[in-house]
């Protein structure tokens, strides 16, 4: 009933030639079972959007402006990435979290911007190691996940979860899929009490996910597909990932 959404985040990597060839390794491969989005830089959005159009594979940011519009230098609002026909962007990804101090409120404000711009906002939440082993990982991640449902209470539209454990992003260190299932569980748990149909919103994991280990961890009843680093850069396995999804 969930259907399965993989999706790449790019990060700060990436060139117009480098990104054409990406891109056309991904579209030559469809059709895939599963939705497929990528999350490109901001200077990328508008070609990708012509490169993308006409397939089913979506587009969309890693980051947004929690402001309408104003004088915030740099930053980048919700109705511009609309106009860039972007269908999700990132919202608190832990590197956001950590070398940008975005906190808990922030994020949600984040997501309620996107959201009022029919945009999906892709909530990332997870804890660090020192969290993890102090036994802490599931009271963070319903925490960061709390701020976001409080904030987006009465809001209208589709949000996707991610849940990355810190320790396992760009590590090669991956959660197991029963570690991973766990969270997820109570993730579900948390936003079925909230909004009553938590059976029906996509948890995505993010870290490490590789062409060896996707098919396992989308396998577990309450992962709905992933959030690609470093495997979204090359087109075979970006697209192995997005097979992996039954
Ligand atoms: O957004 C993606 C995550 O940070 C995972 O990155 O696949 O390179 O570990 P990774």
């Amino acid at each position: 009933m969930r259907k399965t959404l993989v999706v790449g985040n790019w990060k700060m990597h990436g060139s117009r030639p480098a990104n054409a060839e990406l891109l056309a390794g991904i579209l030559a491969a469809r059709p895939f079972t599963a939705d497929v989005a990528v999350c490109v830089p901001f200077p990328y959005l508008f070609e990708t959007a012509a490169t993308l159009a006409a397939s089913d594979i979506r587009w969309g940011a890693q980051d947004v402006s929690a402001h309408e519009q104003g004088a915030y230098t740099g930053e980048v609002s919700a109705a511009m990435l609309a106009e860039c026909g972007c269908r999700y962007a990132l919202v608190g990804h832990s590197e956001r979290r950590a070398y940008h101090g975005e906190s808990d409120q922030l994020v949600a404000d984040k997501a309620k911007a996107l959201l009022a711009r029919g945009v999906t906002p892709i909530v990332c939440v997870g804890e660090t190691l020192a969290e993890r082993d102090a036994g802490q990982t599931e009271d963070v991640v319903k925490r960061q996940l709390a701020a976001v449902i409080h904030t987006l209470a009465h809001c209208a539209g589709e949000i996707v979860v991610a849940y990355e454990p810190v320790w396992a992003i760009g590590t090669g260190r991956t959660a197991t899929p029963e570690q991973a299932q766990a969270v997820h569980a109570v993730l579900r748990a948390q936003l079925q009490a909230a909004t009553g149909h938590g059976d029906r919103m996509r948890i995505l994991y993010g870290g490490s996910v590789k062409p060896d280990n996707a098919a396992t961890l989308f396998a577990m009843p309450d992962i709905d597909g992933g959030l690609i680093g470093g495997a979204s850069l090359k087109a075979a396995d970006f697209v192995a990932i997005c097979r992996a999804a039954a």
